[in-house]
């Protein structure tokens, strides 16, 4: 039998579509197994704060289908440091919170296995980030909202683009990966792909560009992954434009747009089935990882394994977008 009788659960990092499925299915399962649900506010900061409060069913009524976040998200400095856990783990002893669910990237995990390894508490993660790059479940929550709203967005650039002639660069987030980028090029039959995971030199992607202009091709759409450096196409399209000048260029830097969004229907199914399991994994005795799905089984990855040298894109998509954009 478990002795968890209050648990708290927070969203931490950046947003993602989703984020409230899962807090909703955290709640409501805490009431289904007869807990105490606290609901922590801007993560980690709050809980430094003590900014925290009773959760019940109706707390979470309606919010199914929100982006963003209801309990406030924040990148917290505090948290890095031993005198900031040392109020944290205070403020959770005070309301009496004895496990936690962190909803969030590969961040919150990293604070969550310290945390929890100096304090002794159980924590579970679920992957709550639009990035898609952490180890341990197919899809993160929020990916696929992400993805379907910069194909929409590319979709509509693709009008313009072909009535004009343009060469369209399109700047994705994700902020080491491609994998939002790879999977939106798809969808939306961009002519190139450049990703951190698979870098291509200017010459490379003129050369891509020449063969579309000679087999009559009246514009082209390159996505770019943001990989670390937002806005950094605006450089790479001048030099292509200086060198390359077939096209009239221009530049649309999606960024966080692709954060915000009522979420898929994927996106609230695997926030709502990992918000259940959370809850079952904490009352099993189980903690110290991250719950994801990985070939339809919910699958358990201790935080540390999670967050390493996460490189989970499919080279198998980039040569399926190559060979589509001939
Ligand atoms: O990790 C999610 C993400 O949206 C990345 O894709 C992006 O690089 C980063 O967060 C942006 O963070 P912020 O909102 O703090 O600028």
């Amino acid at each position: 039998m478990s002795t968890i009788q209050n648990l708290g659960v927070f969203t931490s990092g950046g947003d993602a579509p989703g984020m409230n499925a899962a807090i909703r299915a955290v709640v409501r399962a805490c009431k289904y197994y007869e807990l105490k649900a606290y609901g922590i506010y801007r993560g980690y900061d709050g809980l430094i704060a003590g900014d925290i409060e009773e959760m019940g069913s109706r707390s979470v009524s309606n919010i199914i289908h929100r982006g963003g976040t209801i309990l406030k998200s924040a990148r917290s400095a505090e948290f890095r440091t031993p005198e900031g856990r040392k109020k944290a783990y205070e403020n959770l002893k005070k309301h009496g919170i004895q496990a936690l669910v962190a909803i969030g990237g590969d961040g919150t995990f990293t604070g969550a296995s310290v945390f929890s390894s100096e304090y002794d508490i159980p924590v579970i993660g679920l992957p709550g980030t639009i990035d898609n790059d952490l180890n341990g479940t197919d899809y993160t929550i929020g990916y696929d909202t992400a993805v379907n709203t910069a194909a929409a967005a590319i979709d509509k650039i693709r009008d313009t683009a072909s009535s004009h002639n343009r060469l369209f660069f399109i700047e994705v987030m994700g902020r080491y990966s491609g994998q939002i980028a790879v999977r939106a090029s798809i969808a939306a039959g961009a002519e190139a792909t450049m990703i951190p995971e698979e870098p291509m030199t200017i010459e490379q992607l003129i050369q891509l560009l020449e063969r579309g202009a000679s087999s009559k091709k009246s514009s082209s759409l390159v996505v770019v992954a943001e990989g670390g450096s937002p806005g950094h196409t605006i450089e790479l399209a001048k030099e292509v434009q200086e060198k390359f000048g077939y096209y009239d260029t221009k530049v649309t830097i999606l960024g966080h747009l692709l954060r915000g969004g009522s979420p898929t229907v994927s996106d609230r199914v695997l926030a709502s089935t990992l918000g259940v399991h959370a809850v079952e994994f904490l009352l099993k005795g189980k903690s110290g990882g991250m719950l994801g799905i990985v070939n339809n089984q919910v699958k358990f990855t201790p935080f540390e394994q999670a967050i390493r040298n996460v490189d989970n894109l499919d080279p198998e998509m980039m040569r399926i977008a190559g060979i589509l954009s001939v």
